[in-house]
Parts: structure tokens; C-alpha cells; sequence
């Protein structure tokens, strides 16, 4: 046992994040589960939310009919990966290499 918890430190590098790990996976695997009968992950992962802002989410999910067995699993799972505090996300284009319309109010067919 000592010795697997040695492994587990050294594969992990020793750091804080190491322990948090399983909880992760737990929290997205709640994610996929709970959260993909409606819609996909994208709507989800592209939000930047504060905890607060991501329980209210997921209360508004359940009043939906979302089925969430652990509500603080996914809770810390969606904080932490998509909490405030990380970048926005670039826009995912459905068509990524369409060059977009530019924005100039020209008429729609030339006289
Ligand atoms: C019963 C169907 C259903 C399930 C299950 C569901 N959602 Fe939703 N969700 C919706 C609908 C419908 C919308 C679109 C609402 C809108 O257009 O405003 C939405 C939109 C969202 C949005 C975009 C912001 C918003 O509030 O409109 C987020 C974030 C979100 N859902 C998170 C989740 C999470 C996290 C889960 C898993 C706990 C989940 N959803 C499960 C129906 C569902």
C-alpha cells in the first residue's frame, strides 16, 4: 500500500492537483451522464462560471428534468474546469473555414 501511494505520488509529481484527480474524473463522467440527453458538452464547456453561478446552472438543469445522483461532484467538476477565472474559449464555428461576411452595409444585389 505504501508503496503504490509512492507510485501514485511520483506518476503525479507530488503536487496538489494529484489528489484531485478522481474527484475530476467523477465530475465528468456526472457530466456526460447527466448532461447529454438535451444538448452537447460544448454548450456546457464553452461557459465561464463562478461556483455559485454553476449551482444555480445545474438547479435550473434538474428543474428541467436533468437527472444529477451527485450534484457536488459535477458542481467541483464544472468550477474548476470552467470556472471564471480560466480564459474565455475561442467561438467553435460550425463551419471553420468559410471566410466570414464582412459587416459593411452594402446592398444586397448591386444596381
Ligand atoms: C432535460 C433536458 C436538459 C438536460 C438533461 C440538461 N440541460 Fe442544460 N439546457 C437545456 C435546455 C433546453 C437549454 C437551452 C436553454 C436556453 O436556450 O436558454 C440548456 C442550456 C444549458 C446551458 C446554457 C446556459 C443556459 O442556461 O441556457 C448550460 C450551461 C447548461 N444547459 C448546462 C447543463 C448541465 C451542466 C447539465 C447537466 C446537469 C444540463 N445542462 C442538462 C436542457 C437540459
Amino acid at each position: 500500500m505504501r508503496r503504490a501511494r509512492f507510485l501514485l505520488a511520483l506518476i503525479c509529481g507530488g503536487s496538489a492537483v494529484a489528489a484531485d484527480i478522481p474527484a475530476m474524473d467523477a465530475g465528468k463522467k456526472a457530466e456526460q451522464r447527466s448532461c447529454t440527453p438535451c444538448h452537447s458538452l460544448r454548450l456546457i464547456d464553452s461557459q465561464r462560471l463562478s461556483p455559485a453561478a454553476w449551482k444555480k446552472e445545474i438547479n435550473k438543469m434538474v428543474g428541467w428534468g436533468a437527472v444529477v445522483p451527485d450534484q457536488q461532484v459535477l458542481l467541483d467538476y464544472l468550477s474548476q474546469e470552467y470556472g471564471d477565472t480560466k480564459p474565455v474559449p475561442e467561438p467553435q464555428r460550425s463551419v471553420p473555414d468559410v471566410k466570414q461576411p464582412d459587416r459593411v452595409d452594402k446592398p444586397a444585389v448591386s444596381k
